[in-house]
């Protein structure tokens, strides 16, 4: 099964998950990249549904607004009832590295907003220990290279995402090299480097779920 199939698949799984969540009150949050926008374009056969989304990136804002789905400001949404979102690997504790998107700190809001965070993979995104993928932190840009000095003293090898702004004006260090066997610990110790806006580790708000895909069918890990 081709991987766009894959995502398609577990995106639909998602929408059945959300479905019984939907009311005229309900706000849902959005995240951001491929397995994201299958979700978007589920969402919007019932937007009818629910009240409106809050957005993790500009890029899945305008796909929402797109299909004539209302979007909102996090500010001014009561409380998110559910996020649904992709992830760049998940361990089995259903910790993440996100943020493969340049998306990490508006994603990581919205997941801190929301009542629950449902993760959609497709199997390729299972890994035993986070770190395979490089590891993005979004920096403030005139801490760029203080930040890229406090990673490597923390072991990795950053390397700036060149020509990459996020939505919210900064810079993305991908951080190689990382054996995250305590992905708890290092997001904290990232997060105290000065300059740091948000690292791409999703510990503290790790998914409560994660549906994957596979050519097998849909799994849950909870
Ligand atoms: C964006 C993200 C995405 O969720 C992650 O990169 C996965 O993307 P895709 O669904 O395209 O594989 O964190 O910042």
């Amino acid at each position: 099964m081709a991987q766009d199939d894959l995502k398609r698949a577990v995106a639909a799984a998602a929408m059945e998950t959300v479905e019984p969540l939907l009311d005229s009150k309900t706000i849902v949050g959005v995240g951001t990249g491929s397995t994201a926008n299958f979700f978007i374009d589920e969402l919007a056969a019932h937007k009818h549904q629910f009240d409106a989304a809050v957005a993790s990136s500009e890029a899945s804002a305008e796909r929402l607004r797109g299909h004539g789905i209302s979007v909102i400001d996090a500010n001014s949404a009561g409380p998110i009832a559910v996020y649904v979102d992709g992830a760049d690997e998940v361990d089995p504790s259903r910790a993440l590295i996100k943020g493969g998107g340049a998306a990490l700190t508006r994603e990581k809001i919205v997941a801190a907003c929301s009542d629950s965070f449902i993760c959609i993979v497709d199997e390729s995104k299972l890994v035993d220990c986070l770190g395979e993928y490089p590891l993005p932190v979004e920096v403030v840009p005139m801490a760029r290279s203080l930040v890229a000095r406090g990673l490597a003293g923390l072991g990795g090898e950053p390397v700036w995402r060149e020509g990459v702004v996020t939505d919210n004006g900064n810079l993305i260090l991908d951080v190689y090299g990382l054996n995250i066997t305590d992905p708890d610990g290092l997001e904290k110790r990232i997060n105290n480097l000065v300059g740091t806006v948000c690292n791409g580790i999703f510990a503290a708000n790790r998914a409560g779920q994660v549906l994957v895909a596979s050519a097998a069918g849909i799994t849950k890990l909870d």
